[in-house]
């Protein structure tokens, strides 16, 4: 994909993620500036420290109201906002965790909104939010009951605030299933990741899971086009018709 994005400064939470890392480099490698969010120093200078171009990094807990305005008032003027950082759970309800379900509401859905919130002074008003859900919002798998809920009251939030905040655009990229390490906090260990992975990959149309750059191909095209908002954009490889 040619794409110029020089002279765009971009922020971009939780780059220890396994989606935040492929996409800061595949925007890096089109001319980006790259401003990142970690949960500690530690883990904010061993993920720049793997990564090459105009980047830097800030702490920031998303689930924090006032970590969040911290860390964008350090960050300063930018163009796009793009926010992975997220924690993650499957439980199906007879065996619901709450613990886990609270913890990925605090991260994933009211992260989301408190970075959105704290990044209105500092985002330029040709700018773009790029907001995370997931394909269960769309298409019901079991256990996924918290992905589904939080990735759906962000789908539908974005969808306001596109006008809300106009002439700032708003999107949802909305991934299927994606090869992170996200996979072996899930199912405890690479191999049972690997095994699930497999399977998916070879009900899927198109005979594989997804990467982490598809992902960040779609984030850049939400960038890019000044044109599309108020969308949720689907890269599942079809997993939601079958
Ligand atoms: N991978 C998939 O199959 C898939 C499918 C659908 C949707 N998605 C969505 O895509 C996004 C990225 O997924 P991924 O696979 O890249 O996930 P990942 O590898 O688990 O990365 C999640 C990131 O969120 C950070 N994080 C967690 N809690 C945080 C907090 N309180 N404050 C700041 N950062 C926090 C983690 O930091 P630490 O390193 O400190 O834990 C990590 O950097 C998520 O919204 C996920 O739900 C992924």
């Amino acid at each position: 994909m040619s794409m110029d994005l020089n002279n765009q400064r971009i922020v971009l939470t939780g780059i220890t993620g396994g989606i935040a890392g492929v996409t800061a480099q595949f925007l890096l490698s089109r001319g980006a500036e790259i401003v990142v969010s970690a949960r500690s120093r530690e883990k904010l200078d061993r993920a720049l420290s793997g990564l090459e171009g105009a980047i830097s990094g800030h702490v920031m807990d998303v689930t924090d109201a006032e970590s969040v305005a911290d860390f964008f008032a350090r960050v300063g003027g930018f163009d796009h906002l793009i926010t992975p950082a997220a924690s993650s759970m499957f439980a199906p309800i007879r065996e619901m965790d709450f613990q886990a379900a609270e913890n990925i509401m605090r991260t994933k859905q009211w992260g989301q909104m408190l970075c959105v919130h704290h990044a209105l002074p500092y985002i330029g008003r040709q700018g773009s939010i790029t907001l995370f859900s997931g394909t269960v919002t769309q298409k019901p798998l079991p256990g996924a009951t918290m992905f589904a809920a939080v990735g759906g009251a962000t789908e539908a939030a974005a969808r306001i605030w596109a006008y809300e905040l106009a002439p700032i655009r708003v999107n949802t990229v909305v991934p299927g299933v994606i090869a992170t390490p996200v996979w072996e906090a899930l199912t405890g260990s690479e191999q049972a990741a690997q095994a699930q992975l497999d399977t998916i990959a070879a009900a899927l149309p198109v005979g594989r899971v997804g990467t982490a750059e598809d992902i960040a191909k779609a984030v850049a095209f939400l960038i890019d086009n000044d044109f599309v908002n108020g969308i949720s954009l689907v890269v599942d490889g079809g997993h939601r018709l079958i």
